[in-house]
């Protein structure tokens, strides 16, 4: 097993890590098909107005799915951009800072009222800090917006009724994530949802660390969701040169800058993976399924594990309902 051996402990290591991946060779699952159109799927995509999250709803655009980016900024244009470069105009904007649950309580309301009901939902938004923030209500910034949102919103939508249950074609829900979610050693209960301070040199080790709860949730999910009719999948999608390391140091911006733009993939390349989960009718009996770049791995055996999975769940559940966000009940574990 070389899984746990830092590769992802530090900035250099993980750029290191992702450009090797990207040249060794391996077996592809499938490929993404011309044919596989998306007319009439209603498709929500957070962070959506920069990155691959810009590149995968002008994928799914063009293939003539309802489009609506989920974002923080960029509000009009680049929903414009996306209507005018795919031709599409079914693409809508929806303001959201995912690190405040009043703005996801407000998503949610605003997504209830419009009586949306989403086909497949891409929770793809997610931040590298420079160092710890505090967030509105105290919580850890990075924390926040890379796992407790999408746990938060995932949740929410489900008890609203906004994800489409229980028809022939499931409904999918594809989760963002990383290779680097292998990097922890242990989950730590103890100070779940604690605001702790840290640095920068802290900064890749705890995305690393957030990555595997947010694995950890989908695979949960996934296991709840498995007779309602909802798939679950997770995906890392490679080095790609986006604006993700935008709070690096200045004086390493450069020098990054020139290392994405020769070595990592552009968004639209990257974005293979996400549009291949979201289209593909390979998937379509399929209730869990991870894929880094093209290839099917299984995730690290702690996010696999049903009782890590059900800690994690409850343990957010409990951190939500301080904050006074009461969660629906409806969603078992087959392992209960
Ligand atoms: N780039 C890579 O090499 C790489 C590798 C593995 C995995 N990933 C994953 O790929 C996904 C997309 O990242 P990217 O590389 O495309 O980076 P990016 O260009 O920086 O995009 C990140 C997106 O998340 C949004 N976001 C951040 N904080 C937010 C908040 N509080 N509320 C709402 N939206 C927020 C950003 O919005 P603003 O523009 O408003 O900040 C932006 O739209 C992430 O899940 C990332 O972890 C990336």
């Amino acid at each position: 097993m070389d899984q746990k051996q830092g590769k992802y402990q530090n900035p250099a290591m993980a750029i290191l890590t992702g450009i090797k991946d990207l040249f060794s060779q391996k077996t592809k699952a499938g490929m993404v098909r011309e044919e596989d159109r998306l007319d009439n799927k209603n498709i929500l995509v957070t962070g959506a107005n920069s990155g691959l999250g810009y590149a995968t709803a002008l994928h799914l655009a063009k293939r003539g799915a309802n489009i609506y980016m989920a974002c923080r900024s960029g509000i009009p244009e680049k929903g414009e951009e996306i209507k005018k470069i795919s031709v599409s105009r079914t693409i809508w904007m929806l303001q959201v800072d995912l690190s405040d649950l009043d703005s996801i309580e407000s998503l949610v309301k605003k997504i209830t009222a419009r009586k949306l009901e989403f086909d497949t939902i891409i929770c793809n938004a997610a931040m590298v800090p420079r160092q710890s923030r505090e967030t509105k209500q105290g919580l850890e910034e990075m924390f926040t917006v890379n796992y407790l949102a999408k746990y938060m919103l995932i949740r929410r939508l489900l008890d609203n009724n906004c994800i489409r249950t229980g028809q022939s074609q499931r409904s999918r829900i594809i989760f963002i994530s990383s290779e680097s979610h292998r990097n922890p050693e242990a989950f730590d209960w103890q100070n779940f949802g604690l605001y702790q301070p840290y640095g920068m040199g802290k900064t890749v080790e705890l995305y690393g660390y957030y990555k595997l709860l947010l694995t950890t949730f989908a695979r949960e999910l996934s296991r709840r969701q498995r007779l309602s009719g909802v798939s679950v999948f997770a995906l890392c999608p490679g080095p790609v040169n986006t604006r993700i390391a935008r709070e690096a140091p200045w004086v390493i911006q450069p020098i990054l800058k020139l290392i994405f733009a020769i070595f990592f993939r552009s968004p639209m390349k990257a974005a293979e993976t996400v549009v291949y989960f979201a289209t593909s009718p390979d998937f379509e009996n399929i209730s869990f399924d991870y894929l880094h770049l093209m290839t099917r791995k299984e995730i690290d055996p702690m996010a696999a594990d049903p009782e890590n999975g059900r800690k994690l769940w409850e343990l957010s559940e409990k951190l939500l309902e301080g904050f006074h966000i009461r969660l629906g009940q409806n969603q078992k574990s087959d392992m209960d």
